[in-house]
């Protein structure tokens, strides 16, 4: 594929991004050092129409169930599911009305497909239940609403939680404030949270500080919400016209796997990643965060009078 014609190649590699993170997961918790885990839950809190998108940027109808398990959050979600060693609940949220019915009728067709049972039916509730391969049950449930709404209460001290947050722009960030923060006070500290963030998606950066402000504002929330041993990866693209980016909260003794998900999926594209931990270079980390959110002028006005001028 070329890496460097039209915009549908960050779709698919945030894909192979998305299902590393997952699977990575699957397959840490199959180990003995993680039998006390109980159970996984996942939260998908902006889970699209649930059609894979293929390298071209088209949509697919009814893929074939493989291609949909590696090319769409749901599909992805779903399929790592079934290879889980632990019982899993997959909670995806879809605000957009038209969307949300798209997205029912997408994971109908795949669920089916993958040997699931329709369970609790509602306008704007649908459940499926299945099992994996290893005779866990696993419960799928898409909800029309925003992730803003996600429940916690289900979590529990031993359970494994992963987020996925994918919106199209700042307006659509999909995580409350503090939202890792109750998860926690669930009594786990198994979190990691996945964060695909456009930083000039829709020209973001032609829009107003008090606009972009907003970025800054969700990427210190995460920060606020960071325990003793949670750390952030963020990794930007190096000269991507979009400036697209992506964050990873994880445990900070798996660090070196999250920087695998980044090296590994974007392998394809030329021009080198750029990425910071927030413990290990908290400097770096902010610095990266000012080439996404201020324009190329503000950045370089800020790095020549060696202060900050970011009111954000
Ligand atoms: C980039 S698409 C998601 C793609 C999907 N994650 C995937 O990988 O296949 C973003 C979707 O999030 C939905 N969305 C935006 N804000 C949301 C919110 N607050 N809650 C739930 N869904 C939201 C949009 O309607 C859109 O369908």
């Amino acid at each position: 594929m070329a890496m460097n014609v039209g915009t549908s190649w960050r779709t698919w590699l945030k894909h192979n991004a998305m299902l590393a993170f997952v699977a990575e997961e699957v397959s840490a918790l199959s180990t003995e050092p993680f039998s006390w885990v109980a159970a996984s839950d996942w939260i998908d809190t902006t889970a699209g129409n649930g059609m894979a998108v293929d390298e071209y940027g088209q949509e697919m109808d009814r893929a074939d169930t493989e291609f949909w398990s590696q090319h769409c959050s749901p599909g992805i979600l779903c399929f790592q599911a079934t290879k889980s060693h632990k019982p899993v609940t997959v909670m995806m949220f879809e605000l957009d009305p038209y969307t949300y019915e798209v997205l029912v009728e997408q994971l109908g067709y795949q669920l089916d497909r993958l040997g699931f049972n329709v369970g609790d039916d509602h306008l704007d509730r649908f459940e499926w239940i299945g099992q994996s391969e290893f005779g866990q049950q696993i419960t799928v449930t898409a909800i029309r609403g925003s992730g803003h709404t996600a429940p916690v209460d289900h979590i529990a001290r031993a359970h494994a939680v992963l987020v996925l947050n994918d919106p199209n722009n700042v307006d659509r960030w999909a995580v409350r404030d503090g939202f890792a923060t109750e998860i926690m006070g669930r009594g786990t500290n198994m979190l990691r949270m996945f964060h695909a963030i456009g930083a000039n998606a829709n020209g973001v950066k032609r829009m107003s500080r008090d606009y972009r402000a907003r970025w800054f504002r969700f990427v210190d929330a995460e920060i606020f919400a960071l325990n003793a041993n949670h750390d952030l990866i963020l990794c930007r693209l190096v000269q991507d016209s979009h400036q697209w980016a992506y964050m990873i909260r994880t445990s900070s003794g798996w660090r070196h796997k999250a920087e695998r998900i980044f090296k590994r999926s974007f392998k394809d594209w030329g021009h080198g990643l750029d990425f910071a931990w927030h413990r290990g270079n908290a400097e770096q980390f902010d610095a990266i965060t000012k080439k996404l959110f201020l324009t190329s002028s503000e950045y370089q006005y800020e790095e020549s009078v060696g202060e900050t001028l970011c009111l954000f």
